[in-house]
């Protein structure tokens, strides 16, 4: 009666380390700490409660799925801020599609790239391993089969295309990459990002960034897809860009972002999302152009976690595999058997981290599987009084 794929889509993470965790206690005593989940808690902006009520009558009109003009112009001219592009090549009307939330988008772009499976050639979808579990999810909903890449400090945490076997590169129809990456903070540099471009092109599959994380970093701004595409012949051929206001505007809530890139699968994209019904409410279309017109708050945003990942480099440094990310507020640690350390931080620190094992294929051979993941998503005195307890525990 129901899809049968739905059978193959695994338990999400946080449902796996509420089993790892049942019937262990924390120490009383002790705030609890929930480092285990990428769910910003520094303030928003105040005038995001301004902006929403004014626009208040817009909750009694349907939302036009493609967002406003509006917020499409303050997005075009964000990019333009952001990555240098040429204002005359990125048209807020053919290049950009404001979304509910990049999760949605990712999830949805998999149907939208994946074509019919013909009897013996099944439609690849590549993914970085660990990945975001959106990205298995939806290759395997849309009918087509994970490719998982592995990455390592070998790889510079970034999958190599390279990797991949002919033949499953000659079925792929969508390559998801991550820049900066959930969970380990890796980069890619505008060179990999053209060689990521150059395979997208010569297999003929979309290239999905996703670039959430991108506001965070702790030197230079961090290089974009759509940056490394004004380099090459073709522009955003082939090429998506996803973005957020989760992570750059403490905003996870408003359910807001948008995807930029090549004119034809916008389009496509476009097409698509009239069916699935996921416009943002006119109010949200608001506050997301109010956020994307202004950087103060993003600045501020920025420098609170450049100081707390400063306390984590402090805190932490010694510990032997310690690295300090590109970007993104996470550490991944390795620290040997990574859900072992998460009972034991639970139980003897009242600390929440999340299993590298748990953001890995599932095969036996995760390459998560000897890290955790810390989120330093708590204010600076909370982030520092967990990683301090990590500390003594490690
Ligand atoms: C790598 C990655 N991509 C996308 C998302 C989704 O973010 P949102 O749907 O809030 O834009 C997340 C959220 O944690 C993430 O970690």
């Amino acid at each position: 009666m129901v899809n049968e794929r739905l059978a193959l889509l695994r338990d999400y993470p946080f449902r796996r380390l509420r089993s790892l965790l049942s019937g262990l206690q924390a120490p009383g005593g002790k705030e609890e700490l929930i480092m285990s989940i990428g769910e910003p808690q520094h303030p928003y902006p105040d005038f995001v409660k301004d902006v929403l009520a004014d626009n208040s009558d817009l909750w009694g009109k349907y939302p036009p799925t493609p967002g406003t003009a509006e917020l499409r112009r303050s997005i075009a001219d964000w990019l333009i801020r952001r990555y240098g592009l040429e204002s005359t090549k990125i048209d807020p009307e053919r290049n950009i599609l404001p979304v509910a939330g990049t999760r949605e988008a990712l999830f949805s772009v998999a149907l939208m790239a994946t074509p019919q499976i013909t009897s013996n050639d099944q439609p690849t979808v590549l993914m970085p391993d660990p990945f975001y579990q959106i990205y298995s999810g939806a290759a395997i909903m849309a009918g087509a089969e994970p490719v998982y890449i592995p990455t390592s400090e070998k790889t510079g945490f970034l999958p190599d295309l390279a990797n991949v076997s002919n033949n499953q590169l000659e079925r792929a129809s969508l390559a998801y990459i991550c820049s900066p990456s959930n969970p380990q903070g890796a980069a890619a540099t505008k060179e990999q990002f053209i060689r990521y471009i150059e395979m997208a092109r010569s297999y003929n599959f979309v290239l999905a960034v996703d670039e959430c994380y991108s506001e965070i970093y702790f030197g230079n701004p961090l290089p974009g897809v759509l940056e490394a595409c004004t380099q090459m012949n073709g522009r955003y051929k082939n090429v998506l860009a996803f973005h957020s206001l989760s992570k750059r505007s403490n905003v996870p809530g408003l359910r807001s972002g948008f995807v930029a890139g090549d004119s034809e699968l916008i389009k496509a994209f476009s097409q698509l999302r009239q069916y699935t019904g996921n416009a943002s409410p006119g109010p949200v279309l608001a506050v997301a152009t109010a956020l994307w017109n202004d950087e103060d708050h993003v600045q501020i945003n920025r420098r609170l976690y450049q100081e707390k990942f400063k306390d984590a480099e402090n805190l932490l440094g010694k510990h032997p595999h310690f690295y300090k990310p590109d970007g993104g507020f996470y550490l991944w640690l390795k620290v040997g058997d990574g859900e072992a350390i998460t009972r034991t931080l639970w139980k003897e620190a009242g600390i929440k981290v999340m299993p590298g094992k748990y953001l890995s294929r599932e095969d036996g051979d995760e390459p998560g599987t000897p890290y955790i993941r810390v989120a330093l998503v708590h204010s600076r005195n909370k982030t520092a009084e967990g990683l301090r307890r990590i500390a003594a525990l490690l």
